[in-house]
C-alpha cells in the first residue's frame, strides 16, 4: 500500500498556494505565491485578475510543492482543496485543478472550508510548536480579512460557532485604515511594523459596545473613529511615515483592537469553560496580538496556542491539514462531486 501523502490546494482570494504533508501533519511544502504587487495598484483585490493569476500558476505552483516535498505526483494519495468561502473564480480554479488531478490519478479529493482550515492549522506538526497541540475541545479565533468568529472546536468535524463580527473583520478595518492614510495594501503588516515605532498609550480610541450581543465583536465604529482621527490631523493618502503623531496613532489602534480580540476570546472561552485557546488566520500573525494572547491568557490560567506566523497568513498547508484530519476522522473521504457541490462563494464587498 501507497504511504498516505496529501497534496492541499489553496485559490480563495489572492494567495496561489499548494503544500504536501504525510499522515502525522508534517509539512513536506508549502509553496505560496502572492499576488499583493498586481492588486497593490488598486488599493485592493480584483477578483477577475486574481482568478485569471491563479489560472496562468496553479500547475507551476502544484508542481513545485510536488518536486519539493520529494516525491512525484503519482505518490499522492489524496488531496484537500478549500471550497470556500472566498471569491467564486478563485475558487473554481482551485477546484477544477484539484478535480482534474484527483480524477486522473483516481485518488480521493476533499473539499474543506478555508476558515475552519485556519483554525485547525495548530495541528499542524511544526518544530515551531514544538509539535504539540490542543487536544478536544478547544475554543479559537479566526481573525482574517474576511472573517473575525470565535469557535468551539469539540471534533473535527463538530465545530460550532460561538461569536462572530457584526460588520466589518479586523483585518479589513486594518486594510482600510492603512488604505486610507495612503499605505499599500494589505495594510495590517505595513500598520503593524509602523506601530512598533509609536506609543501605544498616546492615543486612546473607544472600545465598542454592542448591546444584547456582549460576546460578539464590531469594528466600524472603530474604523469611522481612527480614519477621523487621520483626516482631522489632515492625514488622508499622504501619510508621512516618520510622523511621531501618526505613528502613536497607529499604536494605539493596534492596541485597541488587540485587546478587544484577547478580551473577547477569553471571555468567551471562560464562558463555556474551555482552558485550551487558539488564535488563527492573517491577522494571528501580528506580533503585538502574539504577545497579548500569550500575556493576558497565562494570567487567566488559559493555555495559548500560538499558530506559526507562516501558517496564520492564506497557504495550503492549513487545508493539506484540514483535510488530512477529515480522513483520520472519517477515515474514508468525500468523493469530489460532494465537495463540488459545496462551493460557498461570499460578498467581496471586504476590499
Ligand atoms: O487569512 P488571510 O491571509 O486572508 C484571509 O483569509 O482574509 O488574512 C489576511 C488579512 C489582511 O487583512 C491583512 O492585512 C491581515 O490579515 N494581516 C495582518 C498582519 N499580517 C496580515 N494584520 C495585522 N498584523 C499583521 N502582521
Ligand atoms: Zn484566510
Amino acid at each position: 500500500m501507497k504511504k498516505f501523502l496529501i497534496l492541499g490546494i489553496e485559490t480563495s482570494c489572492d494567495e496561489t498556494a499548494a503544500a504536501v504533508m504525510d499522515a502525522d501533519g508534517n509539512v513536506l511544502s508549502n509553496v505560496v505565491f502572492s499576488q499583493v504587487e498586481m492588486h497593490n495598484k488598486y488599493g485592493g483585490i480584483v477578483p477577475e485578475l486574481a482568478s485569471r493569476d491563479h489560472a496562468l500558476k496553479i500547475e507551476t505552483i502544484v508542481n513545485e510543492a510536488i518536486l519539493k516535498a520529494g516525491a512525484k505526483a503519482q505518490d499522492i494519495t489524496h488531496i484537500g482543496v478549500a471550497n470556500g468561502p472566498g471569491l467564486l473564480g478563485c475558487l473554481l480554479v482551485g477546484l477544477s485543478f484539484a478535480k482534474a488531478f484527483a480524477l486522473s490519478k483516481d485518488i480521493p479529493l476533499i473539499g474543506v472550508d478555508h476558515v475552519r482550515s485556519h483554525l485547525l492549522s495548530v495541528m499542524i506538526n511544526d518544530v515551531n510548536n514544538g509539535g504539540s497541540f490542543p487536544s478536544f475541545p478547544f475554543a479559537g479565533l479566526v481573525v482574517s480579512g474576511g472573517h473575525t468568529s470565535i469557535y468551539l472546536v469539540n471534533s473535527v468535524d463538530e465545530i460550532r460557532i460561538l461569536a462572530s463580527t457584526v460588520d466589518d473583520a479586523a483585518g479589513e478595518v486594518f486594510d482600510k485604515v492603512a488604505r486610507f492614510i495612503g499605505l499599500e495594501y494589505p495594510g495590517g503588516k505595513v500598520i503593524s511594523d509602523l506601530a512598533k515605532l509609536g506609543n501605544k498609550n498616546a492615543v486612546k480610541f473607544p472600545k465598542p459596545v454592542i448591546k444584547g450581543r456582549e460576546n460578539d465583536f464590531s469594528f466600524s465604529g472603530l474604523k469611522t473613529s481612527v480614519i477621523n482621527y487621520f483626516r482631522n490631523m489632515g492625514i488622508k493618502g499622504n501619510v508621512d511615515r516618520n510622523d511621531s503623531r501618526a505613528l502613536n496613532a497607529l499604536a494605539g489602534f493596534q492596541e485597541v483592537i488587540c485587546e478587544i480580540l484577547v478580551d473577547k476570546l477569553i471571555g468567551v472561552a471562560e464562558e463555556v469553560g474551555i482552558k485550551d485557546i487558539v488564535i488563527g488566520g492573517g491577522v494571528a500573525a501580528n506580533y503585538r496580538l502574539r504577545e497579548m494572547f500569550l500575556e493576558r491568557a497565562s494570567k487567566k490560567g488559559f493555555t495559548a496556542w500560538s499558530i506559526p506566523i507562516k501558517y496564520c497568513t492564506d497557504n495550503a498547508a492549513m487545508i493539506a491539514n484540514y483535510a488530512r484530519l477529515i480522513v483520520k476522522d472519517k477515515k474514508d473521504a468525500q468523493s469530489f462531486t460532494d465537495s463540488m457541490s459545496s462551493i460557498s462563494a461570499y460578498s467581496t464587498t471586504r476590499r
